[in-house]
């Protein structure tokens, strides 16, 4: 009777291991499709975003550069309305296009023309990457990042919210193993930056557009949401619209 009880136990035993066991592969199973279907999902946000072809530039709009550097100034107070295609490709030009096709060479230096600083374009529509070879803003992320790069308070914070543009400057570290260290790397891309923003600070004074340079950026928070890599680092963001 006993020798019985002992057999029964043991089998009810080996049942349970079984059933745990196939409790696992089950919870293994459901996190893979779960795993599968947000991939699935992640990689097709963009795939409704169609890519932006831009305008050559042109080159004969806008004030003189002497007025143009006059007129320059820091705005915290943007309209909403939208850039319309033929301004936003001159301003992305003017940032750091190519100006010379034959070395691929940009309107901004570089220091040992690494050219690492990526151009991100936040609008109401989702976030695009400024292709400048192809001179095409390639879609990234259906989503409006544009409050995402205002978290932190600072002045007249709503006003910047509304702005139809924040240029979102990225230093990718990866293109830049020339330097042997990150101090090197945060240091030549800030000062890579500087040329950047302030070539879009002077076309914006040429052409009646206001805009604002921003180091007060959650970096963290944004590279999430952006879904950069870890050799990617926001640098500065800067908002772009017309007067209010
Ligand atoms: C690297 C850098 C970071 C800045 N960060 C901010 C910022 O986070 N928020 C802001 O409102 N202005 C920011 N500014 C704008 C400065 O406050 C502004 O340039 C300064 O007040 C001078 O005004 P001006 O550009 O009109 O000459 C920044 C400027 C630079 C160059």
């Amino acid at each position: 009777m006993r020798d019985r009880n002992d057999e029964d136990k043991k089998n009810r035993s080996v049942v349970k291991k079984v059933f745990k066991i196939l409790e696992g592969i089950m919870l293994k199973k459901i996190l893979l499709s779960v795993a599968i279907i947000f991939c699935f999902v992640s990689s097709s946000i963009a795939a409704d975003l169609s890519p932006i072809k831009l305008f050559p530039p042109d080159m004969k709009g806008g004030k003189s550069l002497m007025q143009s550097l006059q007129e320059r100034k820091t705005s915290r107070s943007f309209n909403t309305k939208k850039l319309p295609i033929e301004v936003l490709s001159n301003l992305l030009w003017s940032a750091c296009g190519i100006n010379r096709p034959d070395s691929g060479k940009r309107t901004a230096p570089s220091a040992s023309n690494r050219q690492e600083i990526d151009v991100y374009v936040a609008m109401e529509e989702g976030l695009y990457f400024y292709n400048a070879k192809a001179h095409v803003l390639e879609p990234v992320l259906k989503n409006d990042l544009r409050k995402n790069t205002t978290t932190f308070p600072q002045p007249s914070r709503s006003s910047v919210e509304g702005a139809p543009l924040q240029l979102i400057y990225v230093a990718d570290y990866s293109k830049m193993s020339v330097y042997t260290n990150d101090e090197e790397k945060k240091f030549y891309s800030a000062a890579d930056t500087g040329f950047i923003a302030q070539n879009v600070y002077l076309y914006c004074s040429s052409e009646g557009l206001v805009t604002g340079v921003r180091g007060l950026v959650d970096r963290d928070a944004l590279s999430k949401n952006m879904k950069l890599r870890d050799r990617q680092k926001i640098v500065l963001v800067q908002a772009v619209g017309y007067p209010e």
